[in-house]
């Protein structure tokens, strides 16, 4: 059963079940390591949206939700991209956060996101992403709640899109070659 978006063709790679699966494993981690301490999870959008609603409804202590964007462009001083968070309006200084990621491919919006926080005073930063390429990350940034380690293919479903289409699928699909 294959799927169109677009100009390319997806097959099915992840299903419901193991992506459920691996959402209870990591909801237990999360549970052990931060139930007492009211954290703050943020979800990164439009990607997380649907990995936060699943794993924060698997968590039954008091918690802090919220969603940022990121709006990355180049910098007028020194080298590189400089990301701005969207969307937090809240002191966030002195809190515990988790930062909920639907993917992380090079790392680079993570580097990002996670400077960005470190900027605005926050006491601690885990990572917790649903799927994670380890052959492609190039950053030092320690990723402390991983779904499922997949291959560098490209992907769609349960939030993450192909040129803006896919991210309703229930499902991940990758790319047929
Ligand atoms: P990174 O900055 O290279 O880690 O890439 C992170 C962002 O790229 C994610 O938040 C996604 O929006 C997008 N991305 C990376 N890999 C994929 C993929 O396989 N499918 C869809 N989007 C992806
Ligand atoms: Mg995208």
């Amino acid at each position: 059963v294959s799927l169109q978006l677009h100009d390319l063709t997806f097959s099915p790679f992840i299903s419901e079940e193991t992506i459920d699966r691996a959402i209870a494993r990591i909801a237990q981690e999360l549970k052990r390591d931060f139930n007492g301490k009211e954290p703050l999870f943020i979800g990164v959008l439009n990607g997380s949206f649907m990995f936060a609603a699943d794993l924060l409804k698997k968590l039954d202590f008091p918690l802090h939700i919220s969603f940022v964007k990121v709006a990355s462009y180049e910098g007028t001083k020194s080298s590189g991209t400089v990301s701005e968070l969207i969307g937090l309006k809240e002191d966030i200084s002195g809190q515990t956060v988790v930062l909920l990621e639907d993917i992380i491919d090079t790392g680079n919006t993570l580097e990002e996101l996670y400077e960005a926080l470190q900027k605005k005073g926050v006491a601690k930063t885990k990572i917790a992403t649903l799927l994670y390429k380890p052959k492609a990350y190039t950053k030092k940034i320690p990723i402390d709640y991983v779904g499922l380690e997949i291959p560098n293919d490209f992907v769609v479903g349960y939030g993450l899109d192909y040129d803006g289409l896919g991210r309703n699928l229930p499902a991940i699909y990758k790319l047929k070659e």
